[in-house]
């Protein structure tokens, strides 16, 4: 079959990826879509499953970091564009051990904007880098992020994606390499690995384990159900003007102990316990490091240029993905069988 594009998804077996990765492949049934991703602890072909046999998808085990892997495949797939979706994603991991963080997101970046630039010529290709509103720094109780927002990263996660952010504008002006950008607020939803907040909170709720709120749990974020930033990254991809970013977001601002308290009421209900049950394991631990007070997005270009809306609430995506954690346990204890447990441990035991 003749493709209309081959897409190469960086980080297509990581959570969001394998979002972005199922709407593409069903949707685009005309483009080919290649997973191009180095299986970190992250990564995740069972993310993948209802995929993996659909004609127009491949997978390529290989590193952003490596040129000849990023050669071979767009050699071999003859790679028309990219959405950028790679990275070591998590902020505490990013304070353990940021160099990482540099490697990945920083040089990996690099080195796939190099090998677009010396792969593509004319004008019909697109490279997507999906970013984190993060990189705009902490907010106060006022206002939001706006797109013109000065860029104030203040982890090692956030400062290597603003180095990204700025590696890929400096590719659009100084090579004329057709960019286009997104900035998303956090988001939840299905295949989420559980270091982060929400399936963390899930599953240790699901094991009656003590819950772990960093400080007072006054901190703020602005959460978006993750298939709906997979159709925002579609919407701009196809409609966003080249060189121009987007802030992705619905506008729902939660403190992180009114939201692991809703999370509480919410899987009492489902699993059958008393009203108060599980709120009883919230456990307040010493605080993250640098902690961003809150993050909230002004997605009004999105919306008014390109006409996109989230599709659900975030109580109804809450629900549709504390059911996904209850009915897909096996996928969830296969992955805190293995290193996650060293991982907890080093994070999680006397904080
Ligand atoms: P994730 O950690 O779940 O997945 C990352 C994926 O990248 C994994 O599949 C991993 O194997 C792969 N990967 C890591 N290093 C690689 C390398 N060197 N070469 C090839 N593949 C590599 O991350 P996520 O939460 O899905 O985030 C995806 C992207 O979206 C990231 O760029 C992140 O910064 C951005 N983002 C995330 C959020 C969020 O709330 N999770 C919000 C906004 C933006
Ligand atoms: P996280 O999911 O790591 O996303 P990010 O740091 O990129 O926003 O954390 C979301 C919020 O939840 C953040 O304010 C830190 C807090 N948090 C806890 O209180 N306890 C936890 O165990 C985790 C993982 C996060």
């Amino acid at each position: 079959m003749e493709y209309s594009k081959t897409i190469l998804i960086t980080g297509g077996a990581g959570f969001i990826g394998s979002h972005v990765i199922r709407l593409m492949v069903n949707k685009y049934p005309n483009y080919r879509i290649v997973n191009f991703d180095k299986l970190t602890y992250a990564g995740n072909l069972k993310n993948l499953t209802d995929v993996e046999n659909a004609p127009n998808y491949a997978f390529v085990k290989g590193d952003i970091c490596n040129r000849e892997d990023l050669k071979n495949a767009f050699e071999q797939y003859k790679v028309s564009d990219v959405i950028h979706l790679a990275a070591e994603s998590h902020v505490d991991r990013s304070i353990e051990g940021p160099m990482e963080f540099v490697m990945t997101n920083v040089v990996g970046t690099v080195n796939l904007l190099q090998q677009a630039k010396d792969s593509w010529t004319g004008d019909n290709h697109v490279f997507h880098h999906v970013s984190t509103d993060e990189v705009y720094g902490s907010l106060g109780a006022e206002g939001l992020f706006e797109e013109t927002t000065s860029y104030d990263p203040r982890s090692p996660y956030s400062a290597s994606k603003a180095s990204s952010d700025h590696f890929v504008r400096a590719f659009y002006h100084t090579y004329g390499l057709p960019v286009k950008m997104s900035n998303c607020s956090n988001n939840y939803g299905s295949h989420h690995f559980p270091e982060k907040l929400i399936p963390l909170m899930i599953n240790n709720i699901v094991h009656k384990k003590p819950l772990p709120i960093y400080g007072k749990g006054d901190n703020i974020r602005d959460w978006l159900w993750v298939v709906d930033h997979a159709s925002a990254i579609d919407t701009i991809f196809h409609g966003g003007r080249i060189g121009e970013s987007y802030n992705v977001g619905g506008l729902n601002e939660w403190t992180n102990l009114d939201l692991v308290k809703y999370l509480c009421r919410l899987m009492d209900q489902k699993l059958g316990r008393s009203e108060g049950e599980s709120e009883e394991l919230i456990t307040y631990v010493t605080d993250r490091a640098g902690h961003d007070m809150r993050y909230a997005i002004d997605a009004s270009k999105l919306e008014s240029e390109l006409n996109w809306r989230p599709s659900v609430t975030f109580e109804e995506g809450l629900d549709l993905t504390v059911d996904w954690y209850l009915a897909n346990s096996e996928w969830i204890e296969e992955i805190t069988s293995g290193s996650y447990k060293a991982y907890y441990e080093s994070m999680y035991e006397n904080r």
